[in-house]
């Protein structure tokens, strides 16, 4: 695990691929004194992401790179993330799965918010899956990656109890609200205040 040294902030990098509402947070948070990370990269997997201005309102060094049928940009990613000395990795709706090889690289390093109470409900349409399953309760974890898609060692979860008349996007608007709380949370119990 990565140490916070002093107080010298963890050098950081959110990998997005959409909206960015977690990487805006994570930003406002990064701001605030009793933030151990400090980020200094943003990568997109996708050049239509809206998070990418949030990254160019607040100066931050930020980089799409392209996916393909046949073209993984995982190498280059690679070099952009030693370039800038990165010793965190947060993925924050990232949509694309890394390799095992990537992983191994940044091994205990990388950080992944998702939404619904892990182990169970890996994977996409978590909100539409607990509903139709007619869960009580779901939530969000953050959890480290590991070469298993969203099984690494869990950080921190927050549970929401399901309503009655939840729908799909009521669901998915109130454990977003969980999220921005629980990321910052998870990365100070990792790293405490510097
Ligand atoms: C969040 O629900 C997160 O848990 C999942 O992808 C979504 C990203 O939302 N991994 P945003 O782009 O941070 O608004």
């Amino acid at each position: 695990m990565v140490k916070l040294i002093g107080s010298k902030k963890i050098r950081t990098a959110v990998l997005i691929s959409g909206t960015g509402s977690n990487l805006i947070n994570l930003i406002k948070f990064s701001h605030s004194k009793k933030s151990p990370i400090k980020i200094q990269l943003v990568i997109s997997s996708n050049k239509k992401a809206k998070g990418i201005n949030y990254a160019k309102k607040y100066r931050i060094r930020n980089k799409t790179f392209y996916y393909g049928k046949n073209i993984n940009p995982e190498k280059s990613i690679l070099k952009e993330l030693i370039l800038n000395k990165i010793d965190l990795i947060c993925l924050a709706g990232f949509m694309k799965i890394l390799s095992p090889n990537f992983i191994k690289r940044f091994k205990g390093k990388i950080l992944n918010i998702h939404p619904s109470l892990l182990p169970k409900y890996k994977g996409l349409n978590t909100h539409d899956r607990v509903i139709k399953n007619k869960e009580v309760y779901s939530g969000c974890t953050v959890h480290l990656v590991n070469s298993k898609l969203d099984s690494g060692k869990i950080i921190l979860q927050k549970k929401v109890k399901i309503r009655k008349n939840d729908n799909q996007l009521t669901l998915k608007a109130r454990i977003l609200k969980l999220e921005h709380s629980l990321y910052p949370k998870a990365i100070v119990k990792l790293f405490g205040n510097p």
